[in-house]
């Protein structure tokens, strides 16, 4: 694993507990026609690492202009820390934040620019250059401060706009895809280090992606978006195995998705009817529609032996294709296609295409849900 470069401890020079809760009540925008947000309740609690995750086109980016002041709401109230911010300018909000195209002013050094943070808060000069080095010295570019931004690398840059948004000590950080430019290592690198730096000064984040293993990966809560709305939010393993409908479940990896027919329903759990596979007891979560589907991932299919007690049925492997760290099984069962997806280290050697299998799965890894697409 990489050494982090990000360095997390106290904010230079404040001792303040970081505050930072949002809050959105109801809060919409409309361009003429075009609903972008339509009656957002999100909250994100101080400490709290809260991310907006959606396909292109869901609201995300203009969620975040409201929050952060740059666009105005059409409906509804935003609050920072319980006070109403509606006729607060940007810079008065306390927020930091990193855009989705994070421009650094091109004729600055990396040093002018995280002290322009400070200008336009009228912070005195020598004061400014001590804290701007400070934030450098944060995110492991101390030493390339006299840098201008097409002097550094992509990564680089992007350090340097995370030192703008923290060197005046907000409440908060909005991040709006801050690693969209970067290759897959240094993204999975500035995760880690952004997740360490967000502990350590205990500052909450609204973060937006529409990356789903970036979302897993950094999230206390994530909060899926499409067209404009919440469709499910909660911890990250719960929105991962237990989605509502099916195109939450598909939003976020690979999925079965098996349909079926409730028979019983008991709190958490019911029984279905899964046609040729069968009846299963699987986790409800109370989704209701009019067409109901159960949705079970790959990594929670798994070979079994016949005599095996739980939810499973005879299937008939199509073909086995090793991905490096995983084999994707490909079966059909009861009339379905499935994917069972097990690590390479876990493979059991010589099943061949055509041979009966086993499969089940644990009753509280498969999901009922809603079909809406
Ligand atoms: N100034 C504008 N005028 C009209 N429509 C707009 C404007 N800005 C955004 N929209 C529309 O609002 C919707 C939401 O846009 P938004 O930028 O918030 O999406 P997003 O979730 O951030 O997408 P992406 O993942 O592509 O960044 C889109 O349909 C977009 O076309
Ligand atoms: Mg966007």
């Amino acid at each position: 694993m990489t050494a982090s470069v990000i360095s997390a401890g106290p904010i230079p020079g404040t001792g303040r507990a970081a505050q930072g809760a949002i809050e959105l009540r109801q809060v919409s925008k409309h361009y003429g026609d075009v609903v972008a947000v339509d009656e957002l309740d999100l909250t994100v609690q101080p400490g709290e690492f809260v991310t907006l995750l959606g396909p292109s086109g869901s609201g995300k980016t203009t969620t975040m202009m409201m929050v952060a002041g740059f666009e105005e709401h059409t409906g509804g109230a935003i609050l920072i820390d319980g006070k109403p911010v509606d006729t607060l300018p940007p810079r008065d909000r306390n927020l930091g934040v990193v855009f989705q195209n994070y421009a650094l002013f091109p004729h600055m050094s990396a040093l002018e620019n995280v002290e322009f943070a400070l200008r336009m808060r009228k912070v005195p000069r020598a004061e400014r250059r001590q804290r701007a080095e400070e934030a450098l010295d944060r995110v492991g570019l101390g030493k390339m401060g006299g840098r201008k931004p097409r002097q550094l690398s992509g990564g680089q840059q992007q350090r340097v706009a995370l030192a703008r948004a923290l060197v005046f000590n907000p409440a908060a950080l909005l991040l709006d895809e801050p690693m969209a430019a970067l290759d897959k290592r240094l993204r999975e690198q500035m995760q880690e280090e952004i997740k360490t730096l967000q502990k350590g000064l205990g500052i909450s984040v609204l973060f937006v992606t529409h990356d789903q293993d970036e979302a897993m990966a950094m999230s206390d809560r994530i909060v899926v978006m499409r067209d404009g709305k919440i469709v499910q939010s909660g911890p990250p393993e719960e929105v991962y195995n237990h989605p509502m409908t099916d195109w939450v479940a598909s939003f976020l990896g690979d999925t079965n998705l098996i349909p079926c027919t409730i028979v019983e329903r008991n709190g958490e759990e019911a029984v279905v009817d899964l046609g040729g596979l069968g009846m299963a007891k699987v986790r409800d979560r109370g989704a209701n529609g009019e067409n109901y589907a159960v949705s079970i991932r790959p990594e929670h299919l798994k070979f079994r032996t016949r005599v095996s007690a739980g939810n499973g049925c005879a299937a008939t492997l199509v073909s086995s294709t090793n991905l490096g760290a995983t084999v994707r099984h490909r079966l059909t069962a009861g009339g379905h296609d499935l994917q069972l997806r097990e690590l390479s280290s876990d493979s059991v050697a010589g099943i061949r295409p055509d041979e009966e299998l086993w499969v089940g799965w644990d009753a509280d890894k498969a999901q009922l849900l809603v079909l809406e697409s």
